[in-house]
């Protein structure tokens, strides 16, 4: 079945966030990631069967989607994981913020690798906990950790790393090298391991799987909180489902505190989307990352013909982290904006030097997009 991802939608009066804030206004809004495509016919249609039966009261988190979920950690990563792991949330923001809370005490320290997308540093700063940045390094085109660097900040009340992986901005996909040798460390110092993996469908290298941390070993399934959730891959953020995987009873009590409290319950349409996406949206799943690979391509392409702009291959994730330091301008999302394009400002994710661009939007727009970043960035 043929998808459409080229024909414009206007998401206009859709109190759309990445729209609004440009709106009546010559700008290309390229900034928070989500996608301007609609969710796939299977999820809509799962939708539309819900408001025809018209009785939204409270519901629990359906046992159907928690099998979904555990067949679909069997089958992509061959980790079998049980249906009492799984602990539903309305998002992975609250994730992350219940695990800078919750799975260190008051008196622990945190680690925290940069850049890294904004909310990681919130949780940490208004949980509060002490924490140290660890900026990845470029190594061999890719950003990856510096371990050396990583092992220095370790601290003797250290108790939480975070990771997140695909990494946004960066857009790393980590090797199972990597991957091992931050779980031993994990193991050697005694931390928690958050590993925010809310980008590991969104994969744009054939070849670069996804490996969730926790599924290296049991050892390290025991000391991982895994978040995840559809929304972002299948584009129903505003529907607002995510889930963590916890194999550990004690983790998962201390993470769970809030539930029902501060915390709500993911919502009916959350429920829904993730069912019907994971039950009956793979082929739409392989035609959007088609599509985005060839956005990424145009990005990369750009990028690499301009002078003034570098960028690390963009292994996973619809977000190109792009390097704007020799540009010679001092505030390059600032520059961009000017010239009719809204980015992320890089200061966001930990480095004003540089900007992110979300590719998930029709090719028509990335090209218009990309002529006028062009233009802007000749005109430095
Ligand atoms: C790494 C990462 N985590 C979490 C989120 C947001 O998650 P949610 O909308 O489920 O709260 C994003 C959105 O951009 C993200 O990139």
């Amino acid at each position: 079945m043929p998808f459409d991802f080229d024909t414009p939608i206007d998401r206009s009066g859709t109190w759309a966030s990445r729209w609004e804030r440009y709106a009546g206004r010559d700008v290309i809004p390229l900034w928070v990631a989500d996608t301007d495509f609609r969710a796939p016919p299977a999820v809509l249609e799962a939708f539309a069967a819900r408001v025809a039966h018209g009785v939204f009261g409270y519901s629990a988190p359906p046992d159907v989607l928690r099998e979904a979920i555990v067949e679909r950690m069997q089958q992509l990563y061959g980790w079998a994981i049980e249906p009492t792991w799984i602990v539903f949330l309305p998002g992975v923001v609250p994730g992350l913020h219940l695990a800078a809370r919750h799975l260190c005490t008051a008196d622990q320290h945190v680690l925290v690798p940069t850049p890294i997308y904004q909310h990681f540093k919130r949780a940490v700063q208004i949980a509060p906990r002490e924490h140290d940045d660890v900026p990845l390094i470029l190594h061999a085109g890719r950003w990856v950790f510096d371990e050396a660097h990583l092992a220095r900040a370790v601290r003797k009340n250290s108790k939480l790393l975070f990771l997140c992986n695909p990494q946004n901005p960066g857009g790393t996909v980590f090797t199972r090298t990597e991957l091992e040798s931050l779980a031993s460390l994990a193991e050697r110092h005694d931390l928690v391991i958050c590993s925010d993996e809310i980008h590991a469908d969104l994969l744009m290298d054939e070849g670069k799987p996804h490996i969730p941390i926790a599924s290296l070993s049991p050892e390290v399934s025991r000391r991982s909180v895994t978040l995840m959730s559809p929304n972002k891959t299948f584009n129903f953020p505003a529907a607002g489902v995510a889930f963590a995987i916890i194999e550990d009873a004690q983790l998962r009590a201390a993470f769970s505190r809030d539930h029902h409290a501060t915390l709500h319950d993911a919502s009916v349409f959350g429920y829904i989307g993730a069912l019907a996406a994971y039950r009956h949206a793979q082929p739409w799943l392989d035609a959007q990352l088609a599509y985005l690979r060839g956005n990424r391509d145009l990005v990369e392409a750009m990028v690499g013909e301009t002078p003034g702009l570098t960028m690390a291959h963009t292994e996973a994730t619809y977000l190109a982290w792009i390097d704007a330091s020799s540009l010679g301008v001092e505030d390059p999302f600032a520059h961009f904006l000017a010239h009719g394009v809204a980015l992320s400002p890089g200061a966001q994710f930990g480095n004003p030097a540089f900007v992110r661009l979300n590719f998930g939007t029709q090719r028509a727009r990335l090209v218009d997009a990309l002529a006028r970043m062009r233009s802007a960035a000749d005109r430095a």
